[in-house]
């Protein structure tokens, strides 16, 4: 059964630990998270894009796949399924569909707007009892063809929002969708201090995790970070291993051309990468 995430991140930030959020794709995407997680004992949280639902035929069909893996898997750790970077329209139809946690990103909109509409899902998401992400200050990179320049979140928005009673919050700090070039400067800690100094214990949201180096993760947990998303690394993984298989001719020796066998090296690949990104989170063995 799908859980919330509210309890997953509370225990997180208590523990000084995060919980990942991995993005799926596909089957082979979901299957190799949930597996992983199972297996290393850690809560997990699955995250679906706007763009990957579309492409996944519709948030219904995410909700039908996953809880039938769950199932036929045996799944017991806590799975939380989870709209990433949601548009209010968005919000409403992953809640209909039977999402068990939502992002609205309003970090978009003037100040005012994002609260009003944040607002509105703090109440049907508590009625509903799912647990409610928003965004301050966008985070920057390109996702689902949206380009932000990476902001660093205002620390007295950052409690506004805080304070109307959303689960967790993500506020931009110098953090990037996809790799990070050369000249990044790094996350800025400064600025995540004076935003868990106004939040109290709100667990915080680390978007763009791929790439971002171990010692800045663990001084991000050390700030308050509950969460961590993890997108890109997962396709790169899944990329590098399929193009390694065909360009060893793999697909072409007996039935090597089946999907089953083709797709194997990227899913295992998938599979370590969700279990690297868990020990380093250390949210392993805290189902
Ligand atoms: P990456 O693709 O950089 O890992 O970011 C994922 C993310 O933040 C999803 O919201």
């Amino acid at each position: 059964m799908l859980v919330s995430a509210k309890e997953m991140l509370t225990k997180a930030r208590a523990g000084k630990y995060a919980v990942g959020q991995f993005n799926i794709n596909n089957l082979e995407w979901t299957k190799a998270i949930l597996l992983t997680a199972q297996k290393l004992n850690s809560p997990v949280i699955l995250g679906v894009s706007e763009g990957a639902g579309k492409y996944m035929c519709g948030y219904k069909t995410v909700v039908g796949m996953v809880n039938g893996m769950i199932e036929s898997l045996n799944i017991t750790v806590p799975v939380a399924l989870h709209l990433d970077h949601g548009s209010f329209e968005g919000a409403m139809a992953c809640i209909n569909a039977g999402f068990s946690s939502i992002m609205f990103d309003g970090s978009h909109y003037p100040i005012e707007e994002n609260i009003a509409l944040t607002t509105k899902l703090v109440n049907t998401c508590e009625v509903l009892g799912l647990s409610l992400e928003a965004e301050v200050g966008s985070i920057g990179g390109e996702e689902d063809g949206v380009v932000g320049a990476g902001e660093c979140a205002d620390p007295a928005e950052c409690k506004m929002i805080a304070d109307l009673g959303v689960t967790m919050l993500a506020a931009g700090i110098g953090n990037i969708h996809g790799k990070y070039p050369e000249n990044w400067a790094g996350l800025s800690f400064d600025t995540l201090a004076a935003v868990n100094e106004q939040v109290g214990e709100m667990p915080l949201v680390l978007h763009g995790g791929t790439g971002i180096p171990a010692d800045m993760i663990k001084k991000a947990i050390s700030l308050g970070v509950a969460k961590i998303n993890v997108n890109t690394e997962c396709q790169l993984a899944f990329a590098a291993a399929t193009r390694e298989y065909i360009e060893a001719g793999k697909d072409q020796q007996g039935k090597g051309f089946d999907p089953r066998k083709l797709l194997a090296p990227g899913f295992d690949a998938i599979c370590a990468t969700v279990a690297e990104k868990m020990e380093l989170f250390g949210s392993v063995g805290k189902a």
